[in-house]
């Protein structure tokens, strides 16, 4: 149990018990990728892969903390006076960038803390391990300190730290499927309006599996911010002729009659995918509700062909897993998931067929690419909580 193994972390570190445990889950994303700074539609659900942290109260200001995961890093030590960014403080810049967030919105944090944390979430991977430990502080503080800050704000409040702290400028979709995930429902959000509802990913006899293509990236150094950019110019562009406030107000033939006014193919081919990918998500979402889950991976499937050739997200150890996948037996759909470039893909695949798919996938991948691949089946778990 991972829950122990964290418990035991927090006392071989800190020399005494921790008082709590916590956990904060990961996220994928069905369908809706790179929309969510586009005023689009998401569709992603919390997985049960997570980060786990012990926590014990201290009585002053000082705040220790340990990532079993990262552990030659060693304990960090920060005081709740000076939580400024700093690049030498690594994976604890996130947890800082929470508090700080949750102090300059008006709360008290009393006194510090030790923390521990440990998880299965594999980091860099494009499970969203920094929305999870994000929203793993988030629970932490407003339990420990009952600030009764709701789930939403919370959520809000980890993108600003992306976008303020950390300097990724993100959408919400990761903070949103971490922050409100709930057991076996994917959430259909529309990043717009912050209107979401819950729609049950019922597949039957498949699974979803996810496939690590074990190539490591950080948001920072990606062209994450450069896609982002791109897609603000040709909005920029579509004004001149349009009364548009985002991307996903236009359907695909307003798109297709509007585009000459980009006039830059480039551009033109990054709005292209915004757009969309946004109706493949609502269809997406219509199709799961339908049962109709063959059109399900169809969507899937050209979500990822479009994030490859016009929005180049992909790379060449995404595309290997995605059209390796496509080619299995009982394989109804398979697509790069979070921001790409590197990190993991998902397919949804027959529950007797999963041993094959893996077999398979797994032995091309790494003829391909030289490393192997890491393969995990997905459930659909809730968010972040207290669980001792
Ligand atoms: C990252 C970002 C999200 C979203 C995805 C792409 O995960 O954090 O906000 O833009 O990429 O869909």
């Amino acid at each position: 149990m991972i829950s122990d193994d964290v418990q035991k972390l927090f006392n071989d570190k800190f020399g005494y018990d921790s008082s709590k445990v916590f956990f904060s889950p990961g996220r994928i994303n069905l369908i809706g990728e790179h929309t969510d700074y586009n005023g689009g539609h998401v569709f992603p659900c919390a997985i049960s892969m997570g980060i786990y942290a012990a926590y014990g109260e201290r009585q002053d200001n000082k705040i220790r903390m340990f990532s079993g995961n990262v552990s030659d890093a060693g304990i960090v030590e920060v005081s709740l006076d000076n939580l400024a960014y700093n690049k030498e403080d690594g994976w604890t810049n996130y947890p800082k960038g929470m508090l700080v967030q949750i102090l300059e919105h008006g709360y008290k944090i009393g006194h510090g803390f030790d923390l521990a944390v440990y998880g299965n979430l594999p980091d860099g991977a494009g499970l969203s391990s920094s929305a999870s430990i994000e929203l793993l502080t988030a629970e932490i503080v407003n339990d420990v300190f009952s600030l009764g800050i709701d789930e939403l704000d919370l959520v809000k409040y980890g993108q600003l730290v992306e976008n303020k702290y950390i300097g990724v400028n993100s959408g919400i979709m990761d903070q949103f499927a971490i922050g409100m995930g709930k057991k076996d429902q994917a959430i259909l959000l529309d990043t717009n309006t912050l209107k979401y509802d819950y729609v049950p990913a019922k597949l039957g006899d498949r699974v979803i599996v996810i496939m690590n293509t074990k190539k490591h990236r950080e948001l920072q150094d990606s062209k994450y911010n450069e896609r982002r950019a791109e897609c603000e110019e040709a909005l920029k562009r579509l004004q001149v002729g349009l009364p548009i406030k985002s991307l996903g107000d236009l359907s695909e033939s307003e798109f297709d009659e509007n585009s000459y006014l980009i006039n830059d193919d480039v551009l033109i081919r990054r709005a292209r995918h915004a757009v969309f990918e946004n109706q493949r998500t609502l269809q997406a979402k219509d199709a799961l509700v339908n049962n109709d889950l063959e059109t399900f991976g169809k969507l899937v499937n050209a979500s990822h062909v479009s994030l490859h050739y016009d929005y180049e997200v992909t790379g060449k150890e995404l595309d290997t897993l995605a059209e390796t996948a496509w080619k299995q037996p009982g394989v109804v759909g398979a697509r790069m998931t979070g921001a790409g470039f590197g990190g993991c893909a998902i397919a949804i695949v027959d529950r007797d067929q999963v041993d094959a798919f893996t077999k398979n996938v797994g032995e091309v991948y790494e003829k391909e690419i030289g490393h192997p691949a890491e393969f995990y089946i997905a459930e659909i778990s809730d968010g972040p909580k207290e669980i001792k």
